[in-house]
């Protein structure tokens, strides 16, 4: 097993719905711990900036508005196999595939407003929590 990090965004949706906790709970009964996290309203630049490699995807514009429609709760995860993991309790990126049990198939409307995002590789994950965190804020833990 492998000790990971991986960066978790709460999305909009699922903030509004008052689901946080709920969605704590399942991190925190997979094994993984919370180790950095802050809640906040994303400016459209911090958005455009995380999503950059989608830039030319057509839903871009559309995905950016979203994640700028509401504050978001951020957090870096930490456990073994995170990456994957925290991905296994996500579900499928489309709520009507995400397997029964997973935040997607319990939380998330649609494709467009799907309750979570998760790092989708080691590389990205420390990438994307550089992006939020400053290295003093993520935690031994
Ligand atoms: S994934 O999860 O990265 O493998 O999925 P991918 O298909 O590459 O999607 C990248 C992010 O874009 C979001 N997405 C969409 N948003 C709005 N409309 C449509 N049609 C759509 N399709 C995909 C998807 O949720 C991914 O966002 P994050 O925040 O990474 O989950």
């Amino acid at each position: 097993m492998a000790l990971e990090r991986t960066l978790s965004i709460i999305k909009p949706d699922a903030v509004a719905k008052n689901v946080v906790g709920e969605i704590y709970t399942r991190f925190e009964k997979a094994g993984l711990k919370v180790v950095a996290a802050k809640m906040k309203h994303l400016s459209k630049q911090e958005a455009e900036g995380f999503y950059a490699v989608h830039r030319e995807r057509p839903f871009f514009a559309a995905l950016v508005e979203f994640m700028i429609s509401g504050p978001v709760m951020i957090q870096a995860l930490q456990g073994d196999n995170a990456v994957l993991k925290n991905r296994e309790l996500m579900g499928a990126t489309n709520p009507k595939d995400a397997a029964p049990g997973t935040i997607r198939a319990d939380f998330a409307d649609s494709i467009d407003a799907n309750a979570v995002h998760g790092s989708d590789s080691l590389e990205n994950a420390a990438i994307e929590i550089a992006y939020f965190f400053p290295a003093t804020d993520v935690y031994a833990r």
